[in-house]
C-alpha cells in the first residue's frame, strides 16, 4: 500500500480537521443560553403609594367559604371565638388583611340583613339560590361578621343589595352599623348587643347589576345608584367609601356611563375580572391541579390581560376624573378553574397550585404599576372558594400557595411605588408568547425597598440585571416560592409542600443588582 505523501498544505488541512473535531467533541447538544432581563429601578423618581386596599381580600356565602370555613358555630369542636374558627382566624392574621367584602357577591343582591340579627335559632332561612339551592340558615349575619373582622385585625367592605332590596333596607343598614343616635336601627343594634357603632369604611351599592345583581342596563344602574348612595348616610363617626358597581371586564362603555352619569356620587367604581385557562369558556373552564404546559401558558397570557383592562378603564376614568378622585376597585380577580371532582358545582371548590401564586404575583405587580388609579382589589376569595387563601375540611387546615405570595407581598402595602424599566425575554410556547419577567418596586415608611419578581417560565431560569438609580444600597436579603412541578400544592397531608424559603441567588455590587430568578419562581427582594 503506498503511503500519501504528506505535503504542507495536506498538513495544515489534517491539522485543521482535528481542532474542528475537538471543538465538536467539547460542545454540548444544542441548549440556548437563557437570554437575560435587564431592569432600572428608579427610586429617586417615587410614585404613587400602593394602597393597602389593593390587598383585600372577599368571602361570600357560597359554599364552604362562610360556612365551614370560617363560622363553625360556638358549639363546634372546632376550637373556634364565638363560633369563628381560631386556625383560620390565627393564619388570617399574619396577612395584615386591609378589608373583607361581604356577603357577596351574587348572594348581596338576595341577602336581607335583617334575617341575620337577633337570636340565631329564631332567624329565618332563605335558600341561596346562586350557590347550590342551599338552605342558608343566617347564624353568620352582620354582628358575627363584624367580630370576624375584628378577630383577624381588619376593616368591613359591605355590600348592600340593590337586586331585590330596598332603598330603605340599604339605608337602614347603614344607620343600624353606623350610627350612635337614639335612632330606631341603633336601639335595635343595642338591644342586640352591640352598644357601641362599627366602623364601616367600605360601602358598595350592589354587585354585578348587570349579571346576577339584576340584569340592568349601565344607564338605568346608574340612575338606580345614585338614587341608592343618596340615602346611605355618613353618620358622626363613620364616612363611607362609596364604591358603585363596575364593568363585567371588557364592558367598557359600562365604565363610560358610569363615570358619565354618576362619578360626582362615587367614592369607587369598580371592576371583576377572573382567569379562566380556557378564556371565555365556563363550561369547561380546565383542571385546577391537572394541566399541562399550554395551559399554563394560556392561565398566565390570560391573567395578563388584566393589564389591558387597567389601562382601558383607567383611560376612561381619566376623561371624567382627571384628577384621579375616583378609585377603580378590583374587587373580584382571581382564578375560577372547574370544581374539584366530586364536588358540588355550586360551591366553587377548587385546589390551589404554584400556577395560581403565579397568577397573584403578577397581578400584583399590574395594580403596583397602577397604583395611581387603583384603589383597592379583592381576590376572589378567602376560604374554600375559588383561588383561596386557605382550605379547610372539617378540623383540618391548610393554607395555599396564593396565601404565600399575600404573605410576601405584604411588604408593598401602604408604600411609595418605584417605576422599574424592565426589558425581558418572552417565555414562548408554539406561537404564544408572554413576557418572563414581571417585576414591581416600592419603598416603605422606614425606607426599605423591595423589589418583587416573577419568573413566568415553567422551565427556564432569567438571570435579571437590575441598575439602582437613586439608591445606595448596602445588602440584599428575600425569600423565594418555587417548587418542582408545575401543579405543586398544600394538601391537608402535606401543608408545607409549597412555601416560601430564604432566596440566595440575589448579589450586589455597587450599583447593580444581579438576580438569578429560577423557573416559575416568585421571588421579594428586600434592599
Ligand atoms: O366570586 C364568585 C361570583 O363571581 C360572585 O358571587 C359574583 O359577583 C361573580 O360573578
Amino acid at each position: 500500500m503506498k503511503t500519501p505523501h504528506l505535503t504542507p498544505w495536506r498538513l495544515a488541512g489534517l491539522l485543521a480537521a482535528a481542532v474542528a473535531l475537538l471543538l465538536v467533541a467539547c460542545t454540548k447538544p444544542a441548549q440556548p443560553a437563557p437570554a437575560g432581563a435587564t431592569l432600572v429601578l428608579k427610586a429617586g423618581s417615587p410614585g404613587p403609594v400602593i394602597n393597602p386596599n389593593i390587598y383585600g381580600q372577599f368571602a361570600e356565602h357560597l359554599g364552604h367559604c362562610i360556612y365551614g370555613g370560617v363560622w363553625v358555630g360556638p358549639d363546634s369542636p372546632i376550637p373556634n371565638t364565638r363560633g369563628i374558627r381560631n386556625d383560620v382566624v390565627a393564619a388570617l392574621r399574619e396577612l395584615h388583611v386591609p378589608n373583607v367584602r361581604w356577603p357577596g357577591g351574587c348572594f348581596a343582591d338576595e341577602y336581607h340583613w335583617k334575617n341575620g340579627i337577633g337570636p340565631r335559632e329564631q332567624r329565618p332561612k332563605m335558600i341561596n339560590t346562586h350557590w347550590g339551592g342551599v338552605v342558608e340558615d343566617n347564624s353568620f349575619g352582620t354582628h358575627e361578621f363584624m367580630d370576624f373582622c375584628e378577630q383577624i385585625g381588619t376593616q368591613p367592605y359591605v355590600c348592600g343589595n340593590v337586586g331585590s332590596g330596598t332603598v330603605q333596607e340599604m339605608m337602614e343598614w347603614v344607620e343600624y352599623m353606623t350610627s350612635d343616635a337614639d335612632s330606631p336601627m341603633a336601639n335595635l343594634r343595642r338591644k342586640n348587643g352591640h352598644d357601641k357603632p362599627w366602623k364601616v369604611p367600605y360601602f358598595a351599592v350592589g354587585n354585578e347589576s348587570w349579571g346576577c345583581g339584576g340584569s340592568m342596563r349601565p344607564e338605568y344602574y346608574a340612575d338606580e345608584f345614585r338614587r341608592y348612595n343618596t340615602f346611605i348616610k355618613n353618620y358622626p363617626g363613620n364616612r363611607l367609601y362609596r364604591v358603585a358597581g363596575g364593568s363585567n371586564g371588557n364592558d367598557l362603555n359600562w365604565t363610560e356611563v358610569l363615570m358619565a352619569v354618576a362619578a360626582k356620587q362615587m367614592n369607587g367604581l369598580s371592576l371583576h375580572y377572573y382567569t379562566l385557562p380556557s378564556g371565555n369558556n365556563w363550561q369547561k373552564k380546565g383542571s385546577a391541579t391537572e394541566f399541562d404546559e399550554a395551559a399554563w401558558m394560556a392561565t398566565l397570557r390570560n391573567t395578563l390581560h388584566m393589564e389591558e383592562l387597567l389601562t382601558k378603564h383607567s383611560a376612561i376614568m381619566d376623561k371624567y376624573d382627571p384628577q384621579k378622585r375616583v378609585g377603580l376597585i378590583v374587587d373580584e380577580w382571581g382564578t375560577w378553574y372547574d370544581v374539584e371532582p366530586g364536588t358540588n358545582p355550586g360551591f366553587l371548590y377548587q385546589q390551589n397550585t404554584l400556577r395560581d401564586a403565579i397568577v397573584a404575583g403578577l397581578n400584583f405587580n399590574l395594580f403596583h404599576q397602577h397604583a395611581d388609579r387603583v384603589a383597592g382589589a379583592n381576590i376572589a376569595q378567602m376560604v374554600n372558594v375559588l383561588q383561596t387563601m386557605i382550605l379547610t375540611d372539617g378540623p383540618k387546615m391548610t393554607v395555599t400557595p396564593t396565601y404565600w405570595v399575600f404573605e410576601m407581598y405584604q411588604v408593598h402595602q401602604g408604600a411609595t411605588s418605584l417605576p422599574v424599566e424592565l426589558t425581558t425575554p418572552d417565555y414562548k410556547l408554539g406561537d404564544q408568547a408572554i413576557p418572563a419577567v414581571s417585576a414591581s418596586a416600592s419603598r416603605d415608611a422606614a425606607g426599605k425597598v423591595h423589589l418583587s419578581l416573577v419568573n413566568t417560565d415553567p422551565q427556564q431560569p432569567v438571570t435579571v440585571t437590575c441598575t439602582l438609580e437613586g439608591l445606595a444600597a448596602k445588602a440584599v436579603t428575600g425569600r423565594i416560592l418555587t417548587a418542582a412541578e408545575m401543579n405543586a400544592r398544600n394538601t391537608f397531608e402535606a401543608p408545607n409542600a409549597v412555601k416560601p424559603v430564604p432566596f440566595t441567588g440575589a448579589s450586589l455590587a455597587g450599583a447593580t443588582l444581579t438576580v438569578a430568578l429560577p423557573a416559575k419562581s416568585v421571588v421579594v427582594l428586600e434592599l
